[in-house]
């Protein structure tokens, strides 16, 4: 039986984004999306990481963006990270949910995407964005990047790849549930 177009989109959807356990500075994607902060200079977890990894170069050229609002995205080349790109982006800080947290962090997802399309990305990977030390609750922040994700992949056909980059297992945990929500596993 022929799959239906919309079974058929879902299903190419799916194939195209994977939750995995690992660390986002070791991949060879197109672009590594950053967990920053509004000054884009640096900090600890992933932020750290990915400017340990990129090395000074790294804060050198992020010296020169003037920062970047909690919800948007800029770009950077990724200099000694295996990835080509670097797209930082910044989550809101959890409160209560009631301060625009849900839309600021499907922004993240979103504007990242956009940016990532604009300069030819067919692959990247996400952290997950504010789960970290924006203390963001992991399964509400899982469920909204993946319904981002799965929305923006459906009218982007040439975004081959989607990886959710899990630091650790309650973490990939999460990520794994929400895909199987979403594509009712
Ligand atoms: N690869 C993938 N994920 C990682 C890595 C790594 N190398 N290191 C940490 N993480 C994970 C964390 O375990 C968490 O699940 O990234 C997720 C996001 O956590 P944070 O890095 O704390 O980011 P966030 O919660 O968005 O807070 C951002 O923290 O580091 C500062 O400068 C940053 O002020 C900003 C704030």
């Amino acid at each position: 039986m022929l799959a239906s177009p919309d079974h058929a989109n879902a299903l190419d959807v799916r194939s195209r984004l994977a939750a995995i356990r690992g660390d986002i500075t070791t991949l060879k994607v197109d672009a590594v999306v950053n967990a920053a902060n509004t000054s884009l200079l640096g900090g600890g977890g992933v932020d750290g990481a990915i400017h340990r990894a990129a090395g000074p170069q790294l804060l050198a050229c992020c010296r020169t963006l003037g920062g970047c609002s909690t919800g948007e995205a800029k770009i950077t080349p990724a200099f000694e990270l295996p990835a080509r790109w670097i797209i930082h982006t910044v989550g809101p800080v959890w409160r209560d949910g009631h301060h625009g947290e849900p839309a600021l962090l499907a922004s993240c997802y979103r504007r990242s995407l956009e940016l990532a399309v604009a300069n030819s990305v067919r692959s990247i990977a996400f952290p997950a964005i504010s789960c970290g030390v924006y203390g963001y609750p992991v399964e509400e922040a899982a469920h909204i990047a993946v319904e981002e994700i799965v929305a923006f992949l459906k009218s982007h056909a040439g975004l081959a790849q989607v990886l959710l980059v899990c630091f650790s297992d309650d973490i990939l945990q999460a990520y794994q549930g929400a895909l199987a929500k979403r594509f009712i596993e």
